[in-house]
């Protein structure tokens, strides 16, 4: 059984055919008669609403849980909860802010489980950053990504997907706040450049694509004195645009705070993508779906 847990979970040519499938129109109606169970322990606007409209466009019905419905470990164990979603559903994903809560669901399910954002990782949001550059640059393999703040959950998997497509990445972090060693040593073995540093201007020079994540992520309320500290200087704003490429794009999974990571007029300004890559979450999602279902239905 196939599940996504975090993008290399796919390898590179696998990857390579998901961002392919996210553009066949008109998509098979491979779900059609099925369920996909989408469980929410945490808010979301974007991965909510593509994912539904992607398990729609794709014949299938898709029914979001938020996570006190099923009651992790409360009401039912969490193996409880996923053996009885798959007598029910084709794939069931999942937020929630334990990664060990996704690993549980795989040890058991008969069905796919898809990451729909862990404390951990964030791979449908690195499938659709990758999606927004190949369309904007028409292709991936030599592209540099800067990454600018939190090395979160996003800057992990958008790590990993780079490394998966020939994309060289640095990230500028503070120290503390840097992304997993784990990943970065992953994404090294595959032979592409990464760098990790706590020096915004060495990171984003000459980078392709300036990417950032807010500074205080869902369940990580109780640290944000001591976080908005750390990120200061840490803002994507014109100057530190200015010295990434000619031409560099912008790129935030939103929700955004102006003022914090990024000034208004970058992610408002000409080279933020961050419309098209909220619209490309959807197109994505399909993609892995497809994937996942195309040819064994
Ligand atoms: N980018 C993203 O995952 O947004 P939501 O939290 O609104 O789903
Ligand atoms: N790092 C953020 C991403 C939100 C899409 C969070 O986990 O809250």
């Amino acid at each position: 059984m196939r599940h996504f847990l975090e993008v290399d979970d796919l390898a590179p040519d696998e990857l390579a055919h998901v961002l392919e499938l996210a553009q066949l129109t008109p998509a098979p109606a491979v779900l059609t008669g099925r369920g996909v169970a989408l469980i929410f322990e945490k808010p979301s606007s974007r991965t909510r609403n593509s994912s539904e409209l992607a398990v729609f466009q794709l014949g299938g019905h898709p029914l979001t849980i938020r996570g006190e419905e099923v009651g992790f470990d409360r009401r039912e164990s969490v193996e409880d909860v996923t053996l009885t979603l798959a007598q029910y559903h084709a794939a069931i994903g999942a937020r929630v802010f334990d990664h060990k809560i996704l690993e549980r669901m795989a040890a058991v399910s008969p069905v796919p489980v898809v990451n729909l954002l862990s404390d951990l990782a964030h791979p449908c949001q690195g499938l659709a950053d990758l999606l927004t550059l190949q369309q904007h640059f028409g292709g991936l393999s030599g592209l540099k990504v800067a990454w600018v703040g939190d090395g979160s959950n996003v800057c992990r998997s958008l790590l990993l997907a780079a490394s998966l497509a020939g994309i060289s990445f640095a990230a500028a972090c503070p120290a503390g706040f840097e992304p997993d060693r784990g990943a970065v040593e992953r994404a090294r073995g595959r032979g592409v450049d990464v760098l990790v540093t706590g020096d915004v201007a060495e990171a984003v020079r000459g980078a392709d694509a300036v990417c950032t994540d807010t500074w205080i992520s869902m369940g990580q309320e109780a640290e944000e004195a001591g976080r908005r500290s750390a990120f200061r200087g840490f803002t994507v704003d014109p100057l530190v645009m200015a010295q990434a490429a000619p031409g560099a794009v912008f790129l935030h999974c939103l929700p955004a705070h102006r003022g914090e990571e990024v000034t208004g007029d970058v992610i408002d300004g000409p080279q933020s993508l961050v419309w098209p890559q909220a619209a490309n979450r959807m197109h994505a999602f399909r993609g892995l779906l497809l994937s996942l279902f195309g040819s064994v239905l």
